[in-house]
């Protein structure tokens, strides 16, 4: 397809190649028109061009890309229906197309240090940008543990994909159905207790909130630097409305002052979020 060349918060028009149900979700593969060149943590914000109606839904919805073939210039999103956009993309077919605003927000570092090991923490849908996380960071040689967690075995997502790059996540329900019974950061907290004090770890994590308060409390139990992803429900996704902030500590030291989840995020250094605390 030829491409045209990409400008910044790109609006462009994706043309679906494929859609792969992975559980309840689907594994989208789409083919953007421009040129996009995505990092691990960024998203997209969706209208389905396809989907005629009106003012509703008025807002565009935001899913991070959770993955990027530079090849091909293709790249996936997973998504879990819990609504009218997200049903509606669950349910297109090759050769659809989708209205598409983005790459947007502040990506995952990628300055893991030599040696060190990433610990990849998922809720639910959360695996979508740690899936593309994970290729980066391997891709680099780093070491890499993910450890998946979810309310039932129908809401584990991500496994093919991370498979496909040879990683074997931890896995954890609450109702017992699939893995460990109980929440994702059992499992974590052996194993970060099982590291040596000389061995370095970095946590990134996505999900619900309660769950990266657990994890906030876990790295700064055990001194480990650790960022998450955030979930808002955001208007213009662009940083115009703030309709999306967090409270986070600084610019000084002693001072709090409110971050965009869609410019200043979604990803953050946990320990930098009042709302965590
Ligand atoms: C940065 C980012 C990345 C994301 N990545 C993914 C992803 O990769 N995959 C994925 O499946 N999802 C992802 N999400 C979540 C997704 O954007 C939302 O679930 C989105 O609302 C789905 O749109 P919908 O039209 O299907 O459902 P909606 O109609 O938006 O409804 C979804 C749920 O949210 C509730 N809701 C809607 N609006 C509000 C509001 N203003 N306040 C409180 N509750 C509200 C609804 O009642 C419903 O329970 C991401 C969100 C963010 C912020
Ligand atoms: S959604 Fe408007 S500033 Fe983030």
């Amino acid at each position: 397809m030829l491409r045209r060349a990409p400008t910044r918060d790109s609006h462009f028009v994706a043309t679906v190649v494929d859609n792969i149900p992975d559980n309840a979700a689907a594994d989208l593969i789409l083919s953007p028109d421009v040129e996009v060149a995505p990092e691990a943590g960024q998203f997209v914000h969706v209208t389905p061009a396809a989907l005629d109606t009106g003012s509703d839904p008025l807002l565009r919805r935001p899913f991070s890309i959770s993955d990027w073939d530079e090849k091909s210039g293709q790249f996936r999103l997973l998504v879990s229906p819990v609504g009218r956009v997200s049903q509606f993309l669950r349910e297109v077919r090759p050769g659809e197309l989708i209205d598409v605003l983005g790459p947007l927000g502040t990506p995952f570092p990628l300055d893991v240090p030599g040696g060190a090991t990433a610990i990849l923490i998922a809720g639910g849908i959360g695996i979508a940008p740690l899936i593309f996380l994970a290729r980066r960071l391997t891709q680099r040689g780093v070491q890499t543990e993910a450890f998946i967690g979810a309310a039932t075995r129908d809401e584990l997502f991500g496994r093919p994909a991370l498979a496909g790059m040879d990683i074997s996540p931890h896995l954890c329900t609450e109702d017992g159905s699939t893995g460990e019974r109980g929440l994702v950061t059992g499992p974590v907290e052996r194993y970060v207790q099982k590291l040596h004090e000389s061995d370095e770890a970095v946590i990134f994590a996505c999900g619900p909130e309660p769950m990266l308060s657990a994890v906030n409390r876990l790295a700064s139990r055990y001194g480990i630097r650790a960022y998450g992803s955030f979930e808002a429900h955001m208007a213009c996704g662009v940083g115009a409305c703030m309709g999306c902030s967090v409270k986070r500590t600084g610019p000084a030291p002693g001072e709090q002052s409110y971050a965009r989840v869609c410019r200043d995020g979604p990803v953050f250094d946990l320990k930098e979020v009042v709302s965590l605390d």
